[in-house]
């Protein structure tokens, strides 16, 4: 079997594209959705998520701002600008991009964003809030990837769903999101003993590790749909995921490239959160 391809970037424009409308009827409604989103120093890989997102926002119509601010900015004074943040009632998500310098928590940053405009859906309001099945904001990452599953036509209900890997913004979301679809949720991680054994039962395997090709071909098993979320740079500085494509896709079903997979559907996710919070408060 050779897999279809999960396009990612293409479902990413037509999400792109509603989203638009969406933006429109808000501000012809005198409403029009906000994004704040703060830079904390030069890292570079966080400078070139910030500018696409910003690029993101002017596509579809959502109103962005972007606070650029010094590498040795104090915690104090980025709280303060968050409160401000949290005060303005034309902006209806904020985005703190991660990492921040040391002299930062990120953790208590996170909280002192506004639940209802945390549209990264980071705090543990959120978090919370995903766990109960209440409405909140979902994770960018774990929300594109169930979008991405839908449009598969994947059958979640009984199917057995494996998730590699564990942290806080994808593994634990995303495995939340797919057991209130009424998959069957196994979570390993570093620490799992015969990831392979656990693998092989997936009809539905979501990677989300950062080891380069660590999802091999006879992990798999025929007819899976496999899910990479890595993001990595081989040798010569090229993209590429967790899954080792080439011999997975002669396995699976279906299977998302990298680049062009998750990685803007996450960014699509974030268009969406923000406008759902712009919606909610002009509701
Ligand atoms: N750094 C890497 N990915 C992300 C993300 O999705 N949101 C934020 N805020 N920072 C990040």
């Amino acid at each position: 079997m050779t897999a279809r391809i999960l396009d990612g970037a293409a479902l990413a424009r037509s999400i792109r594209a509603d989203m638009a409308q969406r933006a429109a009827a808000l501000a012809g409604r005198g409403r029009p959705p906000g994004l704040a989103v703060i830079l904390v120093g030069e890292d570079p890989a966080s400078s070139v998520y910030v500018r696409n997102k910003v690029k993101d926002c002017e596509e579809v119509g959502i109103r962005s701002i972007l606070d650029h601010l010094p590498v040795h900015t104090t915690q104090d004074s980025l709280l303060a600008r968050i409160r401000q943040l949290n005060a303005d009632p034309s902006v209806h998500g904020i985005l703190v991009q991660l990492p921040l310098p040391p002299q930062i928590d990120a953790h208590t940053v996170i909280e002192t964003i506004s639940p209802a405009k945390d549209v990264d859906g980071f705090h543990v309001a959120s978090a919370g809030a995903l766990m109960t099945g209440q409405a909140g904001f979902l994770p960018c990452t774990p929300y594109g990837v169930m979008k991405m599953l839908e449009h598969a036509g994947a059958v979640l209900k009984g199917a057995e769903a494996v998730v590699v890997g564990r942290s806080n913004i994808v593994g634990k979301p995303q495995a939340m999101l797919l057991l209130q679809s009424d998959a069957t949720v196994t979570i390993c991680h570093s620490r799992t003993r015969d990831l392979a054994a656990h693998t092989r039962r997936a009809d539905i395997l979501v990677a989300a590790v950062g080891r380069m090709k660590m999802i091999t071909g006879d992990m798999v098993k025929p007819g899976a749909i496999v899910i990479d979320v890595g993001m990595n740079r081989d040798a010569a500085g090229r993209l590429c995921g967790d899954v080792d494509f080439d011999a997975v896709r002669e396995v699976a079903s279906w299977i998302t490239p990298v680049p062009g997979g998750v990685g803007p559907m996450t960014r699509a996710m974030l268009l969406v959160n923000t406008i759902e919070a712009a919606e909610r408060a002009a509701a």
